[in-house]
């Protein structure tokens, strides 16, 4: 007796053979001489139907609604082929096992519920066939990652998710806290308070300031500049109280940091290893991809056919510019040059100037980027690179660092920085500098961009957004 791991296609070359299905039960019909039961276990979006009838043992489970949707099952059976359409192959049900009953409240009913509804049922979404398959890609593309950078060197780095420091200077840390515990009087004592007596919870990480990070760039950079190419993946957190389908406020960001590289090495990077990972989910996410094809977003499987084949559209932010300006539409903002891009911008580009190819663009205004980016000859402007992509935007933000010592203190002082913060930083420019260069994919926005699914709230299994944190 075996288990079906991979879908009743599998079973093609077992027919005759005993198994064994363990899952969940999707859906029940009670036809006159049998029972269809249909049964997940996650594996793939195919149930198993299993076909019961009035002699297999367990059957008084059927007659007495001991088994309905969502409960889970063993059933025990021998594969035969099946005269449905839906499947090639069934299971001629021997014995069934009801292992845990499902009231029926049970919320996830065959008819298509909505995926704003399902956010509030984060618990038990991931039993419909939508957040099956996302999570199954979600999974798929972060082994691809794990692969793609050890194929070609990089050590993995895990960056603190507590800090001090603020990558991006945008100030957008959550603040780390320590709760008041009431019976140890002497920790009571211990907490810094303010002028009117308030906890002060800026000083709270052990009478130190302390946030929730934005970004493990810093961090992979010391690593980088001492083991050459490195790269971290890991939860980020930004206190931006924005309600969009495109900003959590905790995502995960793989961050690659490469020494003795500059912008071209880092674009290069950028364009390898997104081919890469949405290659992989081709090969091997097929049933799930299909899935999305049909269901949620028509041609995906072309456009990422082409994502993974064609060159990528590269153009200064100047040129963006002078093309924004040039456009026919009317935008809500207008464009400028020195002005950021807003998403309108950035859909245009992609979405319609170059029709649903990814665009890098580079060399953007010092002014509206980090402090750390590497400044070009022409004092204006900084070696930034954004990658854009139709649906979601901005997929990644990279730069080439500045290494220059002299260039960076310059910079932290018209920013009005904190010098003394950065010393560590500074180091790296005193001891051994190199050119280098890294960028950031924020995770869910990839998650999206693969599978389709529109808002970046279904792209991640528990989404941390304003107002939601329940789960
Ligand atoms: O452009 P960002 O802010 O760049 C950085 O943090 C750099 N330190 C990265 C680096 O060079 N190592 O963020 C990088 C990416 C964005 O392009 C976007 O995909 C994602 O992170 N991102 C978010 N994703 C979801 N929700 C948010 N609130 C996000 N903010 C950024
Ligand atoms: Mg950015």
């Amino acid at each position: 007796i075996v288990d079906i791991k991979g879908g009743p296609d599998e079973g093609l070359n077992r027919l005759g053979e005993t198994i064994v299905v363990r899952g969940w039960v999707r859906t029940l019909r009670a036809q006159s001489s049998v029972t269809f039961i249909e049964v997940n276990d996650g594996s793939c979006i195919s149930n198993m139907q299993c076909v019961m009838s009035f002699d297999a043992q367990g059957y008084d489970q059927v007659e007495n609604n001991v088994i309905s949707t969502g409960a889970s099952v063993w059933i025990q059976g021998t594969l035969v082929g099946s005269q449905g359409s839906k499947q090639k192959v069934e299971l001629k049900v021997d014995k069934l096992v009801t292992v845990g009953k499902s009231d029926p409240s049970f919320p996830i009913q065959k008819k298509r519920v909505s995926r704003e509804f399902l956010r509030t049922k984060a618990h038990l979404r991931p039993r419909t066939n939508t957040f099956g398959a996302v999570s199954r890609v979600r999974n798929a593309l972060a082994y691809a990652t794990h692969k793609f950078f050890q194929e070609n060197g990089f050590v993995w780095l895990s960056s603190p998710i507590i800090t001090a420091s603020d990558c991006e200077g945008a100030g957008e840390q959550f603040c780390v806290t320590t709760l008041v515990p009431n019976s140890t009087e002497a920790l009571v004592k211990d907490i810094p308070t303010t002028k009117e007596g308030l906890i002060d919870w800026s000083q709270d990480f052990f009478g130190k300031p302390a946030f929730l990070t934005v970004s493990g760039q810093l961090n992979a950079e010391t690593y980088a500049t001492a083991l050459t190419d490195v790269y971290t993946f890991g939860p980020t957190f930004r206190a931006e109280n924005s309600n969009t389908s495109r900003h959590l406020a905790e995502f995960w960001m793989i961050e690659p940091e490469l020494a003795f590289a500059d912008l071209e090495d880092d674009m290069a990077c950028a364009t390898a290893y997104l081919q890469y990972v949405v290659q992989y989910i081709l090969e091997n996410c097929k049933e799930d991809m299909d899935f999305f094809n049909t269901w949620i977003e028509k041609g995906i499987i072309n456009r990422l056919s082409d994502v993974a084949q064609k060159n990528f559209v590269q153009l200064t932010y100047t040129e963006a510019v002078e093309l924004l300006l040039k456009a026919k539409k009317k935008f809500e903002f207008p464009v400028t040059w020195g002005c950021d891009l807003q998403s309108e911008h950035e859909r245009y580009i992609t979405e319609e100037a170059f029709g649903g190819c990814p665009v890098i663009l580079r060399d953007y205004p010092k002014e509206i980027k980090a402090f750390y980016m590497r400044q070009n000859d022409d004092g204006k402007t900084v070696a930034a690179m954004d990658m854009l992509v139709p649906r979601v935007g901005e997929l990644i933000g990279g730069s080439q660092r500045e290494e220059r010592l002299e260039y960076l203190e310059q910079r932290l002082d018209e920013l009005k920085l904190n010098k003394e913060s950065y010393w560590w930083y500074l180091d790296l420019r005193r001891y051994g500098s190199v050119p280098h260069a890294g960028f950031g994919l924020g995770f869910e926005r990839l998650v999206q961009f693969a599978t389709g699914i529109d808002n970046i709230r279904d792209a991640i299994p528990f989404p941390r957004a304003p107002g939601s944190a329940e789960f």
